[in-house]
């Protein structure tokens, strides 16, 4: 969706920059102060202080290798298994914490947690939003037991007729860790994100890159940067927002149409559809392959047994000529 000649510009801009001699453990000031401009304007945060990253998932992964191993770390249930395996590579023990219709349900956190990751914006996979209250909440437990929050922002930019509730970061940002990603926003082809985190929390990042030689690559900060100094990503993020809007819509009416509820609120690049039982997702899963489909079932996003069944419909990737020929056979998989 991204404008071909606004991409061919960004590179060429960044080509325009020497080589560099040293590796950059911070990231480029241009691409620090693009990203904090982003966050303020998009995301209500103000003054960040941006450290590159290689996106969020890698950010996550990054962190957890400040832990000592064997440190517990509460993830959502279901939640994203890349950032499970990212945890459980570096040696912490991934703990399951349950989510309903208000996001990941606060009070059921166990004790003794180093750390809990999130997805506040638009829980993944399930698409709610975390209430206010339990933002509240979460920070304050937070606080007072001395855990780190890791909130996932991976597509926080996208919401339609959604307000914004305040980030995490901008609640308790003496404890939490915030991550974003130009992933869904721009493309995962540039490999970049951000990390704004409190100090001790920045200086562990850094510490370890500094022992590791990890670093962020440049070229994706310096297209990122040349997109948001040209207006290029202002723009695109305005009829990126418009085509999803109207792709959701239209994924919404086709499983409504074909008889299913839909979940979650109306942001990001996914639907969530509720099925009855783990037989009834297999059976829907088959049929669609069957079909040249390719749908992704709830299981997979289990780190146990899935309690909860259902498609996760996204609807950016695919041309949308395919997505509206998925959805014309969508009631021939359900029944
Ligand atoms: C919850 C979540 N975080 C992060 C990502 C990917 O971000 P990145 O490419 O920056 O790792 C995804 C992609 O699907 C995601 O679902």
């Amino acid at each position: 969706m991204l404008d071909r000649a606004a991409w061919r510009r960004a590179w060429r801009a960044a080509a325009d920059a020497l080589p560099d001699a040293e590796p950059d453990p911070v990231g480029l000031p241009a691409f620090r102060a693009a990203v904090a401009e982003h966050l303020l304007r998009h995301r209500g945060l103000p003054d960040a202080a941006v450290l590159a990253t290689g996106g969020s998932t890698s950010a996550v992964a990054e962190l957890a290798r400040t832990f000592p191993a064997g440190a517990r770390v509460a993830v959502e249930e279901p939640g994203y298994q890349r950032a499970v395996g990212a945890l459980r590579a570096a040696g912490l023990v991934p703990v399951p914490v349950p989510v309903d219709g208000a996001g990941l349900v606060v009070d059921a956190l166990p004790a003794g947690l180093a750390a809990m990751y999130c997805t506040p914006a638009h829980q993944f996979p399930l698409g709610a939003r975390l209430s206010a209250a339990r933002r509240v909440a979460l920070v304050e437990r937070a606080r007072a037991e001395g855990f780190l929050v890791v909130e996932d922002d991976y597509d926080g930019e996208l919401r339609y007729d959604v307000a914004p509730l305040p980030l995490l970061a901008a609640l308790g940002p003496d404890v939490v860790a915030h991550l974003g990603t130009a992933s869904k926003l721009l493309t995962p082809t540039l490999g970049v994100g951000w990390l704004v985190a409190p100090p001790a929390v920045r200086a562990a990042v850094l510490d370890l890159r500094e022992r590791t030689g990890a670093r962020p690559a440049r070229a994706g900060q310096r297209v990122f940067a040349a997109l948001a100094a040209h207006g290029d990503l202002a723009r695109h993020l305005r009829r990126l927002r418009r085509e999803l809007a109207a792709r959701r819509a239209a994924v919404v009416d086709a499983v409504r149409a074909a008889g299913l509820p839909v979940a979650g609120d109306a942001a990001g690049a996914h639907v969530f559809v509720p099925l009855p039982d783990a037989a009834t997702e297999r059976a829907v899963l088959a049929a669609a392959a069957e079909q040249g489909v390719e749908l992704d079932g709830l299981a997979r996003h289990h780190l146990g047994p899935p309690g909860r069944h259902g498609l996760v419909l996204g609807y950016a990737e695919p041309p949308r000529a395919d997505l509206d020929r998925a959805l014309g056979l969508l009631p021939t998989c359900i029944n």
